[in-house]
């Protein structure tokens, strides 16, 4: 098949390595390389945050707006670590101290207005090109902060199709009807079938209505999102647009050029076909969290600390777990309380329990080195990145069986691991009546700790995990053809 060069403008609020706050970044950031090999060309319209113009150097200015919401913006072009990027240079809103969405645990006051803004932005490239004359075939935008991209152009009449990615369903992007007028959105379509939610503006709704089409980041949370329990009050929208075809799930795969064990620079190397320093890179994290060597496996926990993420489960599962024989390390950050329960853990088991509270890229990449085990018992998960990492790893994963979670794990049954099929534990699925309790994941942890007592199943088992495919190919091209079907 021959392919010749199309463009996808894609519009985020965060891009992986230059600034992450999760999986968002991830994806965002690993998505163009594998859509390149399929023929289109991927340009990404992000804010310049403080600093972010020196990691990328030289820039040329390719659009420009006298008047953003309140101040003078650029968009300036240039690339880093192989991507084309689109940094909209907008002092006024994005040079300041902080995160992207807040400072001090408190979100930025004109986050309406700051991603507004890119969204205004993206539109306006999509409609007009930039002044190296680029215009992209189809517009890609991910989550609230660029949920008014299609709306935006809706209302400007331009035909240039939009995909919504959903990464998260519970941030909505919501503010109040007054600011309209100063978004440059219409009150006329301020109503429960378009703007409106509940007395408030959604961006994310407005996409979910507005967008050519919607995907989510797995097939079983394309399902989960048109229900009351995962849907946070948009599941009616959801059912709309899966009901007319329009609404699927498409995986997330990970970058493996930049998450492999046998080239990560932060890692001491390994491979599947041979595992054997993977042992090493277990020593140095019980070394570097001051841990006893332990009888049973090794579990690591990266994550933000959010209700969204099972803390809780963990805090009341792992006493038991390393009674049993088990070490932890966490790295997280996130909910003070959730801090504070995991610091606390830590000193009841100084030995066995090692805590790092805040964000460390390198030490997260250690972590999946050195760990037999990744816990994730997300409430819910669209996908989930860090079991896959753990898979790519040998990390055994062990999990929640819900949205991209069930999808990426296959449980470690008895008929599983005789076939040689089984990827990692899974607990709570609600097809076999379970739910994402406590109790559920010390059963899982208890299987676990006894099949790595059965060395030689347990390195059958690591070496299925590290053989699974987690590259993007496969769910690249699933969106290469997406974009295609919506040019026509
Ligand atoms: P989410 O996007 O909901 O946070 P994902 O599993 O999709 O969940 O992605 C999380 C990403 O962020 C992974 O790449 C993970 O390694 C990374 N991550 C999360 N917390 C930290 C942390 N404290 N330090 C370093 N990396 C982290
Ligand atoms: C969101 C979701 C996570 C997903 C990530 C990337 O942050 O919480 O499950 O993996 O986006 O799509």
């Amino acid at each position: 098949m021959s392919h010749h060069q199309r463009r996808v403008l894609s519009v985020a609020s965060e891009c992986a390595p230059l600034l992450k706050t999760g999986g968002l970044a991830d994806v965002v950031g690993a998505l163009p390389a594998a859509l390149a090999r399929l023929g289109w060309q991927s340009r990404i319209l992000m804010p310049a945050y403080r600093g972010m113009l020196d990691q990328v150097g030289s820039t040329s200015e390719v659009w420009h707006d006298d008047d953003l919401f309140g101040g003078p913006a650029v968009v300036r072009s240039g690339t880093c670590h192989g991507l084309d990027l689109l940094l909209l240079d907008a002092p006024h809103l994005f040079d300041r101290p902080g995160g992207p969405y807040n400072v001090d645990g408190r979100d930025h006051p004109d986050n309406p207005v700051r991603f507004a803004a890119l969204s205004w932005v993206g539109a306006q490239v999509a409609i007009h090109g930039t002044a190296d004359d680029w215009r992209p075939d189809v517009v890609h935008v991910h989550d609230w902060q660029a949920g008014l991209v299609p709306s935006y152009l809706k209302y400007a009449g331009s035909d240039v199709p939009t995909l919504l990615t959903i990464h998260n369903i519970a941030f909505q992007g919501m503010f109040s009807p007054e600011q309209l007028d100063h978004l440059r959105l219409p009150t006329w379509d301020f109503h429960s079938e378009s703007l409106e939610y509940h007395g408030h503006v959604s961006t994310l709704k407005a996409a979910m209505v507005h967008a050519t089409r919607v995907t989510t980041v797995s097939p079983t949370y394309a399902e989960e999102l048109t229900t009351p329990e995962f849907g946070f009050g948009l599941e009616g929208v959801a059912r709309m647009r899966r009901d007319r075809g329009e609404m699927l799930g498409i995986l997330n795969g990970i970058d493996t050029t930049v998450w492999d064990p046998a080239t990560d620079p932060s890692v001491i190397p390994y491979s599947a076909a041979d595992p054997a320093a993977k042992a090493e890179n277990r020593r140095a994290l019980l070394d570097e969290f001051s841990l006893d060597e332990p009888m049973g496996p090794l579990a690591v926990v990266v994550t933000r600390l959010t209700h969204q993420k099972g803390v809780d489960l963990l805090l009341e599962t792992l006493p038991r777990f390393v009674e049993a024989g088990g070490a932890v390390v966490v790295l997280g950050s996130g909910d003070p309380a959730h801090e504070h329960g995991l610091n606390e853990l830590s000193s009841r088991f100084p030995r066995s329990v090692g805590v790092r509270i805040g964000y460390d890229e390198p030490l997260s990449h250690r972590m999946y080195a050195g760990g037999d085990l990744v816990l994730v018992p997300s409430r819910f998960e669209p996908c989930g990145l860090t079991q896959l990492y753990g898979l790519r790893y040998g990390a055994v994963p062990v999990v929640a069986a819900t949205g991209g979670l069930r999808d990426t794990v296959v449980d470690a049954t008895p008929a599983n691991l005789a076939a040689g099929t089984a990827t990692g534990f899974t607990f709570g699925d609600p097809r076999q009546g379970g739910i994402i309790d406590a109790g559920g994941l010390s059963f899982a942890l208890g299987r676990a700790v006894d099949l790595y007592a059965d060395r030689a199943a347990w390195l059958r088992l690591r070496e299925t995990t590290m053989r699974e495919s987690v590259d993007w190919d496969t769910s690249a091209t699933r969106y290469a053809d997406l974009f295609a079907e919506m040019m026509r």
